[in-house]
């Protein structure tokens, strides 16, 4: 394994961006180069990452990209999405020819919907249509056609549908086969136990969790979390002891579960979008994780290319110069 002994010190990284081809409600391809700067300040270059919610993707496959992990495990509960992963790893040909040669229609639309299919294939099909066909990309069962039933809208059902771009992406993921370990149907639980009982050293594992929103998941995902499942993670995540790093949306309780709790390390920030007229935007993501460095800068919309900059690291395991504060009262800090 590579060592990296000085934290300051940029890894070189290649830079090509990979796009996952899903179109997946949020889709974390903005922190990428956040992640990948947070193993850098930390001095990680993980044997295995593990995004136990995978949805998209992004994270992980631009990590690999970029060489600043070896190998990744995806588990995912959503069985359209884990078998379009294992299609996009094992058979990426068959899914393209069918995504060349498929009708896209309205038609086509309700079949994928109102059917549930059996094999990795025919899901995988049926998942990247839906994706590519529903408003914002959304598999819930209350999302409709882009352009709606009608196609009366001026966007219609085929305009997120751009074959060569889907193509190209599912080749440049399925290039990265070889350092995919696995892909799983399954609850995140199972996904940790797994990796829990792998033969991994300390430090060699690093699980990247993006759970389903605190708000609005329902409307998001096939899939998404009650009050109980979010207390359960957090139960879970205070006993892993390798390197873990979790996004949320800033919901007042998940501040509250995470701020409050006074066991074990921890660490809470804000990143921001950039609004249209380049002022920032209020706070998108909530990052916590057990690892005693964040970057300082939390801009979301930072290129890979400044991320890259040499930053000052935020205080080890307090945040007693650096760690903002969190309002009792508010859902934000600053
Ligand atoms: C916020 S999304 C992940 C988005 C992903 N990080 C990306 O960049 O596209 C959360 C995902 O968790 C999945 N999910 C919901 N409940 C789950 C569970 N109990 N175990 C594993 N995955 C689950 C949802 O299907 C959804 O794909």
């Amino acid at each position: 394994m590579r060592k990296i002994t000085n934290p300051k010190k940029p890894l070189s990284r290649r830079e090509a961006s990979i796009l996952s081809p899903l179109r997946y409600p949020g889709a974390k391809r903005r922190l990428a180069g956040y992640v990948a700067e947070v193993l850098r300040l930390n001095s990680l270059r993980p044997k295995l990452f593990v995004e136990p919610f995978a949805g998209g993707a992004s994270v992980s496959l631009q990590l690999l990209n970029d060489d600043l992990v070896e190998a990744v495990a995806l588990g995912e509960k959503d069985p359209l999405v884990t078998s379009f992963w294992k299609i996009v790893f094992s058979d990426p040909e068959w899914l393209i020819e069918r995504i060349e040669s498929i009708e896209v229609t309205v038609d086509n639309w309700k079949y994928f919907r109102a059917n549930s299919f059996r094999s990795n294939k025919d899901r995988a099909l049926a998942c990247i249509f839906l994706n590519r066909t529903s408003f914002s990309g959304i598999l819930a069962s209350g999302s409709g056609p882009i352009g709606g039933y009608s196609q009366k809208s001026q966007y219609k059902i085929d305009c997120r549908f751009t074959i060569s771009t889907i193509a190209k992406r599912i080749r440049q993921a399925a290039r990265l086969k070889d350092r995919i370990l696995f892909i799983d149907r399954a609850d995140w639980r199972h996904t940790l136990e797994k990796v829990e009982g792998m033969d991994y050293g300390p430090r060699e594992v690093f699980y990247y969790l993006d759970p389903p929103f605190y708000r609005k998941a329902r409307r998001l995902y096939r899939f998404y979390f009650e009050e109980d499942d979010h207390n359960n993670l957090y139960n879970a995540l205070m006993s892993i002891k390798q390197p873990w790093l979790l996004s949320y949306d800033p919901a007042k309780p998940i501040l509250e579960l995470y701020s409050h709790n006074g066991r074990g390390p921890k660490h809470v920030d804000l990143l921001y979008s950039a609004a249209a007229n380049g002022n920032r935007v209020k706070s998108q993501e909530l990052i916590i994780t057990n690892l005693p460095y964040l970057p300082k800068e939390t801009r979301l919309w930072r290129s890979s290319e400044e991320w890259r900059q040499p930053v000052s690291k935020t205080c080890p395991n307090g945040m007693a110069k650096k760690r903002t504060k969190i309002k009792r009262n508010g859902d934000r800090h600053g």
